[in-house]
């Protein structure tokens, strides 16, 4: 009788790293920097830990109805759902405890929420579950966020105007995609980082150490349901698009949509349109941050004529605008064409 044979796994493939986590690189990043003094990188770490209780709570969305709507009002723009609420709350919840942070400004509500940390130096933008409307149908979505370093008083309240600093003074930005695997990917404005979750072990793990989009590629994601909405020169461009025989992709959750695009090269668009004449995304907690992570990987963010990271902010906290955010040429390519049909 022969001895069945069994492989052992030799002492070099056990002794692969599983990689480095997204604490470890934070850590080292921090200790790039000497004054830095572990706020931010707490802070990075209190996202992540939110996003964490987050991976289970959408893993799950079709068990005990987690996923319902709980009413057709949010502050926002769609009927908001359970799971949508529990992203708020596990968010703000993460921000209060970990100190750092002293307000968060979340698309669930209308107002600042102040975490009672005075003395915290940082203020938090964030659509906490963007493309929650989807949730019943495991469409991906994502939770999208913004940091600023504070410029009102430290140990009095937060104020609009922390908010309202401008893209350009965003010290962090990015956002976790809930899809078929979970990554975080983030800029502190040098560069844009990707960590992919691995659920057996419950961290994120570095995947992606520098993440840049080609400066051209051949997809364009927008609701085309809106057509005969769109102002004139985001039709011909899509229309030239389509000459081109592009690729059309479109899920509806602008950190799935960007995300792809971000890899394969490509521009998502919301223009203006009947129902939203301003664009439908919010600037402060989706467009700003996005069009940094945006920058960082050399790509470009536009509202129209004018950047992203430029465009003042207004009064309005939940102020929306179009956004045109992809590859470089493309998006260039879309504002000559804004530019010249504002001339
Ligand atoms: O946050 C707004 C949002 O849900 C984005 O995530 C998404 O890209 C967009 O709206 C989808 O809008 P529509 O359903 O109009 O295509």
């Amino acid at each position: 009788m022969s001895t069945p044979t069994t492989t052992l796994p030799t002492h070099d493939e056990l002794a692969t790293p599983v990689g480095t986590t997204l604490e470890r690189y934070i850590m080292r990043k921090q200790a790039e920097f000497p004054f830095a003094t572990g706020e931010l990188s707490q802070l990075l770490r209190d996202i992540a830990l939110a996003s964490k209780i987050m991976v289970r709570e959408v893993s799950r969305a079709g068990l005990s109805s987690l996923a319902e709507t709980v009413g057709p009002e949010g502050e926002t723009t769609a009927p908001r759902h359970r799971l949508g609420e529990e992203a708020h709350i596990r968010f703000v919840r993460a921000l209060t405890n970990g100190g750092e942070c002293c307000a968060v400004l979340s698309e669930a509500r209308p107002d600042i929420i102040e975490t009672g940390n005075q003395d915290g130096k940082y203020v938090v933008a964030l659509n906490p579950l963007n493309g929650s409307v989807s949730l019943d149908f495991n469409v991906s979505t994502g939770t999208i966020f913004s940091i600023y370093r504070r410029v009102s008083r430290y140990g009095g309240p937060a104020r609009a105007e922390d908010f309202t600093q401008g893209g350009r003074a965003q010290v962090a930005a990015g956002y976790i995609l809930y899809g078929s695997s979970v990554m975080l990917v983030y800029t502190t404005g040098h560069g844009v980082t990707g960590f992919t979750y691995e659920p057996s072990l419950g961290e994120f793990f570095l995947s992606h150490p520098k993440l840049t989009i080609p400066a051209q590629g051949t997809v364009f994601s927008c609701n085309e349901g809106n057509w005969f909405d769109f102002p004139e020169f985001a039709r011909s461009f899509l229309t030239t698009c389509k000459e081109r025989r592009y690729t059309a992709r479109y899920v509806g959750s602008l950190a799935a949509d960007y995300h792809r695009n971000l890899f394969t090269g490509g521009i998502y668009l919301y223009p203006p349109t009947g129902e939203w004449p301003s664009g439908k995304l919010r600037l402060l907690y989706e467009c700003y941050p996005i069009a940094f992570v945006t920058e960082q990987a050399g790509g470009v963010a536009v509202t129209g004529a004018t950047d992203v990271l430029d465009v003042p902010p207004s009064q309005d906290l939940h102020q929306r605008v179009p956004l045109f955010v992809g590859s470089a040429e493309l998006v260039r390519e879309l504002q000559a064409a804004a530019a010249a049909a504002a001339a």
